[in-house]
């Protein structure tokens, strides 16, 4: 019988579910941020070196922030594997996409397509004309999935990363 490495077999989209993150999660999502395979990526301020419980409670003022609507993606179990920000000031037209990650151990499987479909449908839903986000331009994998959720480039935003915005679609 021939079998197929498992590296090799096409991966099975993951079942996830979105829901709004709670303080029960900043410790689950601050362990995700600073797994070798997610941190490089991520725009980290200093204190994310000052051990994991400092930035469990980084993560609980992240989600309590009232600017940030933080969303976790949850398996049938229960486990979180990822999440996203929707960041908005009041009364302003545009937001921001924040902190999109996925822990490695379930990436290329949907879930990051699944939590940008999430943010989008509620910036549209909210009225919101224009969403930003800022990404390394060496991320190539993250700019594509962007590119696929209707992000464009939007010129530099820093040395290392440029800005992508997506338009409500009219
Ligand atoms: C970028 C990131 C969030 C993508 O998450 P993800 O869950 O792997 O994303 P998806 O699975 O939805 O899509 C990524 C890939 O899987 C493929 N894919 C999408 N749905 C799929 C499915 N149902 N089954 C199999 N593969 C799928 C996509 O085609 C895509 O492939 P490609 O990038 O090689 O072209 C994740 O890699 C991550 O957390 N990276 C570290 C942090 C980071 O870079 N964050 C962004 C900061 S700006």
């Amino acid at each position: 019988m021939i079998t197929t490495p498992a590296a090799l077999r096409p991966s099975v989209p993951l079942a996830v579910t979105i829901r709004d993150a709670g303080a029960a999660d900043a410790r689950r999502l601050a362990e995700i941020d600073l797994l070798p395979d997610v941190r490089p990526w991520l725009d980290l301020p200093l204190e994310a070196d000052d051990g994991i419980d400092s930035w469990t409670r980084n993560n609980r003022d992240w989600m309590e922030d009232p600017r940030h609507r933080c969303v976790v993606a949850v398996l049938p179990g229960g486990a979180v594997v990822g999440s996203v920000t929707l960041s908005r000031r009041p009364g302003e037209p545009d937001g921001a996409c924040l902190a999109l990650k996925v822990d490695p151990a379930c990436q290329n499987r949907g879930v990051g397509g699944a939590l940008l479909r999430w943010l989008v449908t509620t910036a549209d839903a909210l009225g919101l004309d224009r969403l930003y986000l800022a990404v390394l331009r060496t991320n190539r994998r993250a700019v594509a999935l962007y590119a696929r959720n209707g992000f464009v480039y939007d010129g530099p935003s820093s040395a290392t990363c440029d800005r992508m915005v997506r338009m409500r679609p009219r």
